[in-house]
Formats: C-alpha cells, structure tokens, sequence
C-alpha cells in the first residue's frame, strides 16, 4: 500500500481503532503481558513502541510496568497518536515520527539509546524493513532488545476468501524480518503465540466494514460489500471463535548493558 493511502487509512480509522480491540476481550492486557515478558522490561528500561498507533498497548505495558522514564509512542500518524490525549497519560510520551526517521536519525530521540523496542503490526508499512530495522538496531543499548510482533503469513480470520488471498500476498514472512535482525548483527529468534478471540458476528462484519485491517482498504465498498455477504453465509453463528496467531520475532544486541 502507498504510503499517502496508508497514512489516509489511519487517519479515518483513528477514532474508533481502539473500541476494535476492547470490546469484551481480554487480548490488549494479554499481548501487553506477553510483549512485557518477550522484552524482559524493567521499571529503568528506555523503552519505544515504533508504530504505536494509539498507544494501546503502551499504555498496557506502562500501567503493568510503572517504568521511570517514559515508553516513547512512535508513530508517524498525528490522527493515531492523538488518541493518546493532548496530555499523554504518565509513562508514555508522544513522538509523530516514522520507524524510517528513527531508523535515519532524522528525528532525535529523548534517550540517547533504547534498552527495549517493539513494533507490532507496523513493519509491513514500513518501505525498506531490511535497512530501517538496521537503523532502529544502531539505536539499541548493549544487551538491549527488539521485538517485531506480526502476523503469520496465512491468517484463519474469517474474513472474505479474496481478503484472504490479499493478505498472503502481501505480508512479508517472519523468517525473512528474523533474517534482517540477524543481518543488522543482532541475535534473533522466532516463536509463535495465540489467543482466541471470540467477536460477535454484527460487530466484526462491521469492523470489516470500517476496514479495521489495512488490508481491507484495498477493496472499494462494492467489493467490501460482496465480501461481507459471502463472510454471512459462511458465518451463520452468532459468535466468531477464531485463532489470533502472532509471530513474535525476538532479537538482543550482544553485550552487557552498562
Ligand atoms: C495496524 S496499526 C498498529 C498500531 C499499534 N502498534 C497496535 O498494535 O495497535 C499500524 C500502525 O503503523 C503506523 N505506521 C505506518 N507507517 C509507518 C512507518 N513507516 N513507521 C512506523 N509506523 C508506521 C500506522 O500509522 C499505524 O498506527
């Protein structure tokens, strides 16, 4: 997806990005515990979310973890991260920037290094992830870590088989992301973690509708549309229980943090 098209994306989603995930569900303090463990975080860790969004799961992680310095929310979507308030709760702080400008250094960080990063769901936006994830790897600590939290590359959401099928073309492969973290010198490994998600049908057709994934703004409404009658038939169960899989691609700078 282009890059104006994604930022667009972003933009109309802002607003209502973070019900998709809060409703009855107990996945945001779940992946949170989950990233906070990946991280081995602690309370003194320089910490960033590259790609934050709304700072959902930063915000998460910061009440679980009270960290000193604040979680820097990293996002180059203005519309995203002012979800966050025009005061940002205590532990977090706002950055409008890309995992690029980091990467390239064009936008100063508060710490002169990071003992701990993580993007979830951000890197298949990010044009060049082999160079970037270099870059944002140079921003890392000794001993300091980074974790790419992303989907596998084939999914079991219900969504419409062409949704589907659009998805698997364009999401890049976890093992490749491993094999740029190890390119970049860091030592890295993947494992995959899974939560069940149980939605109510009506409310995740109109997720679909509200196109809560990327990937969903590659259809026009008409195709949407067709999409979510085909997601009826094949759906007519009141509750949709479907596995939520994640790749967690884990890498460490080698060496003893000071
Ligand atoms: C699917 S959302 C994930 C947000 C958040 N990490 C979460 O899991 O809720 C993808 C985010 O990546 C951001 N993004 C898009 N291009 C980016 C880039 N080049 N660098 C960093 N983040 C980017 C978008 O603005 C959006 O907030």
């Amino acid at each position: 997806m282009e890059r104006r098209k994604v930022r667009g994306h972003y933009e109309e989603l802002a607003s209502e990005y973070d019900e998709h995930w809060v409703y009855g569900s107990h996945y945001v303090p779940w992946m949170a515990g989950q990233i906070t463990e990946a991280l081995e975080l602690g309370p003194s860790d320089r910490i960033a979310d590259v790609g934050s969004g709304t700072g959902l799961f930063a915000r998460e992680v910061a009440d679980q973890l009270q960290p000193c310095s604040p979680i820097l929310c990293i996002d180059p979507s203005e519309a995203m991260l002012s979800q966050l308030g025009t005061q940002p709760p205590a532990g977090l702080m706002a950055i409008v920037a890309s995992a690029e400008d980091i990467a390239e250094g064009r936008t100063r960080l508060p710490y002169e290094q990071l003992d701990a990063m993580w993007l979830k769901e951000s890197v298949h936006h990010v044009a060049d992830p082999e160079r970037t994830l270099r870059g944002l790897a140079d921003r890392l600590a000794l001993g300091g870590r980074m974790l790419v939290v992303m989907l596998p590359t084939t999914i079991q959401y219900p969504l419409f088989k062409a949704a589907l099928a659009r998805f698997e073309e364009l999401q890049p492969d976890p093992a490749v992301i491993e094999g740029y973290l190890r390119s970049a010198g860091l030592e890295a490994s993947v494992r995959f973690v899974e939560h069940e998600l149980r939605i109510s049908r009506d409310k995740y057709l109109g997720m679909v509708r509200a196109r809560y994934m990327s990937l969903l703004s590659t259809f026009s409404d008409s195709e949407i549309e067709e999409g979510i009658d085909e997601m009826k038939v094949a759906h007519p169960e009141n509750e949709l229980v479907f596995p939520d899989r994640f790749a967690f691609v884990l890498a460490r700078r080698r060496g003893q943090s000071t």
